[in-house]
């Protein structure tokens, strides 16, 4: 059994797709052990307080400087013996301090289709909005392992969702979540804490479940 560390800053949709895939049995090989926010009004400390899930916050305001930020972060993380973050909506830049340590294994949810509409610059909404105005048909969500790169890390899992003429960034995000998100990133999570991934240069290979 996996010790699955959380890391969030906003409504915690991704957060709560993981507590209910732990509790039906799609993520049986890991559980939550912290969740830990950057902000401390986020939503998502709510969903965790609901299920008894030991929150902490570790705001950039006290840390001006940035390692010291990884650190933080990288000493909760090691103090509750976590062997995977997971970067549930997390908001927050974080650097090599955090990514040498935790080598492939941070995993981030993005969005969208990796390589289209990542990295610096391109969360929450401002995706959806790149999309559309691109004119893009299909779109969808991308979970990746996590280096010092935004959004650069080696691809795990991708699911693609519709755009639709009428579709507003909102429409999209909500349907994007919904379709993509809360069923890859769970499904992730448990090929990692079953140990099925292989990371080979910066290609993922998922591991047949021997049953
Ligand atoms: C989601 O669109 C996710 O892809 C992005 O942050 C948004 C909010 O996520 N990383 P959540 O509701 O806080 O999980």
């Amino acid at each position: 059994m996996k010790n699955i560390g959380v890391l969030v800053s906003g409504g915690g949709t991704n957060l709560q797709a993981l507590i209910d895939a732990i509790k039906g049995g799609i993520i049986k090989s890991g559980r939550i052990v912290t969740v830990v926010s950057n902000n401390s009004n986020a939503y998502a400390l709510k969903r965790a307080e609901k299920h008894r899930i030991d929150t902490s916050v570790i705001s950039k305001k006290d840390y001006p400087v940035a390692e010291d930020f990884d650190r933080a972060i990288l000493n909760h993380m090691k103090s509750y013996n976590v062997d995977l973050i997971v970067m549930a909506g997390f908001l927050a830049i974080v650097g090599k301090t955090l990514t040498d340590e935790y080598k492939n294994k941070i995993i981030n949810i993005h969005p969208s289709l990796i390589p289209s509409f990542c990295g610096k610059g391109y969360y929450g909404l401002k995706v959806h909005e790149a999309a559309i105005e691109y004119g893009v048909k299909v779109s969808g969500a991308t979970v990746h392992f996590v280096n010092e790169i935004t959004d650069g890390g080696a691809i795990i899992l991708q699911k693609p969702v519709s755009v639709l003429c009428d579709d507003t960034p909102e429409t999209l995000q909500d349907r994007i979540m919904r379709e993509a998100e809360w069923k890859i990133l769970p499904e992730a999570v448990e090929l990692f804490c079953a140990d099925r991934l292989i990371i080979d240069a910066n290609k993922v290979i998922i591991k047949e479940n021997v049953l």
